[in-house]
């Protein structure tokens, strides 16, 4: 593994090594033992969109490895007044040890990889979002003590997060269900994707507009927002496609008894989810956003160390 771009892109003992790493170094920074395995290194953190997690995760995560973190809003560096991309890829070799870019398009985050000479991490694209995934199977191998087998529902927007998870369970083996609304499908190629490699592990893929037939006997339901960032101006006529596939207490006892709820967050309740399952005894909404800094120090101590 020399990026981390698509999970479609890295292998199934490369997933492993992250969880089973993202779990010693989680225990180590509970029990304080002090984890300097990127000591002296630089994290370039590039971002041409807003977040929360993904920044602080990150950002915390390597001032725990003992190394540096970088934060590069497009807004202040040359990239958003035009510079291109090979020229910021090769500059930026030449100070860092590795980026970290969320940004629009998935290609700019290919092109960073390919014409720079350090390990790139995609913190988010219009099209996928690897880093949120692998968080959030560590999070259900915690809650269930394994992944294979499982059942996991994800009803709202066939959008990045969407992807990322046909990509991961395809890879773990967990089955996936996706229900959207008509014209919000996932895409085809990503789809295609996934479908290669449950042929592999044995994970079943099912895709719906309906949204019990998804989440009937999951073990894991999922949601996201209708309204990602770059989409602000569809907000009005998406409120209203989407409304039959929020997750409501109705459609979460369709679910496992013992089923839990997740979200990569942000969340805006009243809308993909009710306060009742959000907040409710099943979520693990909070446990999920906090293993994102540990996971992603998983990933940048075996990209960068
Ligand atoms: N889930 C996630 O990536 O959150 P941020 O947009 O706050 O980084
Ligand atoms: N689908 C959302 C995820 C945010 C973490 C977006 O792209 O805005």
């Amino acid at each position: 593994m020399k990026h981390l771009i698509s999970l479609h892109d890295i292998t199934l003992d490369d997933i492993n090594k992250i969880l089973g790493l993202s779990e010693t170094l989680k225990k180590q920074q509970k029990e304080g033992i002090q984890h300097h395995l990127l000591k002296g290194k630089t994290l370039g953190m590039i971002f041409s969109k807003s977040s929360t997690r993904t920044r602080v995760s990150f950002e915390v995560g390597m001032y725990q490895l003992g190394g540096y973190p970088l934060f590069l809003s497009s807004a202040d560096i040359q990239l958003g007044r035009g510079e291109t991309i090979y020229d910021t890829a090769n500059v930026l070799s030449r100070y860092l040890d590795g980026i970290m870019i969320r940004t629009y398009k998935q290609s700019d985050v290919e092109d960073l990889a390919k014409y720079g000479s350090i390990p790139v991490i995609n913190g988010l694209t219009d099209l996928m979002h690897p880093c949120q995934i692998l968080a959030d199977l560590f999070t259900i191998y915690e809650k269930k003590g394994t992944l294979k087998g499982l059942k996991l529902a994800y009803v709202g927007d066939g959008n990045n997060v969407a992807h990322s998870l046909l990509h991961g369970c395809a890879k773990v083996g967990m089955d996936i269900a996706v229900a959207t609304p008509k014209g919000y499908e996932c895409d085809g190629q990503i789809v295609k994707e996934a479908q290669e490699d449950a042929a592999e592990s044995g994970s079943k893929i099912l895709l719906t507009n309906d949204p019990v037939e998804a989440v009937a006997d999951a073990d894991v339901v999922y949601t996201d927002t209708w309204v990602s960032m770059g989409q602000e101006d569809e907000k009005e006529a998406r409120i209203k496609i989407f409304t039959p596939y929020q997750v409501n207490g109705d459609l979460f006892s369709k679910a496992k008894k013992d089923a839990i709820f997740l979200h990569c967050l942000p969340a805006y309740r009243g809308f993909e989810v009710t306060e009742e399952i959000i907040d409710g005894p099943q979520s693990v909404i909070f446990d999920e956003a906090e293993n994102r800094m540990h996971v992603q120090k998983a990933i940048m101590v075996l990209l960068m160390g």
